[in-house]
């Protein structure tokens, strides 16, 4: 269920992304600028419906997605730089909030904060967070989404080492997780390496 989405635009943002160089302005339009591209891929799979509109010359049948039917969900803080992107992409979609961080020492996940829409098990939830490391952040927002009722999940990220992919995806096998980029693996601080450096700093200039 692990799509690394290939396409020389979003090759060619990725490096700015992860030069140490880029500012965080640069940085946060990066994030939501792939998001948006990545959007292109995630979205091949969605349901569209049948409608018909009037051009100004005459009736027209047009395949149109249920906006209302999405919800973006960005884990907090770094999932918030790629749901501007999802939003200009579909507006019409509510947003979720899971608030998350990792222990420093334990690297263990920590909940702080969550607020979603209600019915959940009817809607289609796309969860952002640009970094998949160990996993334990997305795997435990997947499950606390689970747990509220949720039936279909998409993960996107920007940045997974195969360590964060395998935790996702034995803990949560139906849920399709896509990425920009899979990266060497994890330094001694459990962040991912090359990648790109802690990507919640780098958002919001809290170096
Ligand atoms: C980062 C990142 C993920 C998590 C990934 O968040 O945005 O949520 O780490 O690591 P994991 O796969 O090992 O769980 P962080 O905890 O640094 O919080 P922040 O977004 O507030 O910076
Ligand atoms: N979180 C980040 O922001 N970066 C990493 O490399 C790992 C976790």
């Amino acid at each position: 269920m692990i799509t690394e989405i290939f396409n020389p635009i979003i090759s060619h943002k990725m490096a700015q992304l992860r030069d140490k160089k880029t500012s965080t302005k640069l940085f946060r339009m990066l994030v939501e600028e792939i998001a948006m591209l990545m959007l292109y891929e995630v979205g091949k799979n969605f349901e569209s419906k049948e409608i018909e509109i009037e051009t100004p010359l005459m009736p027209c049948r047009v395949k149109v997605l249920d906006e209302k039917k999405f919800v973006v969900v960005p884990i907090l803080r770094a999932g918030l730089g790629m749901t501007e992107g999802v939003l200009k992409i579909l507006p019409g979609a509510a947003v979720g909030h899971i608030g998350l961080y990792r222990d420093e020492k334990t690297h263990l996940p920590i909940e702080y904060y969550s607020k979603m829409p209600p019915n959940l098990d009817e809607k289609i939830l796309l969860v952002t967070d640009p970094m998949l490391a160990t996993g334990g952040s997305a795997s435990e927002a997947l499950q606390m989404l689970k747990d509220k009722g949720a039936k279909k999940i998409i993960f996107m990220c920007i940045v997974a080492a195969p360590q964060g992919i395998k935790k996702v995806s034995e803990d949560h096998p139906e849920i399709p997780i896509y990425t920009a980029a899979i990266d060497e693996g994890l330094n001694e601080n459990c962040y991912i390496l090359p990648g790109l450096g802690d990507a919640g700093d780098r958002i919001f200039g809290t170096l």
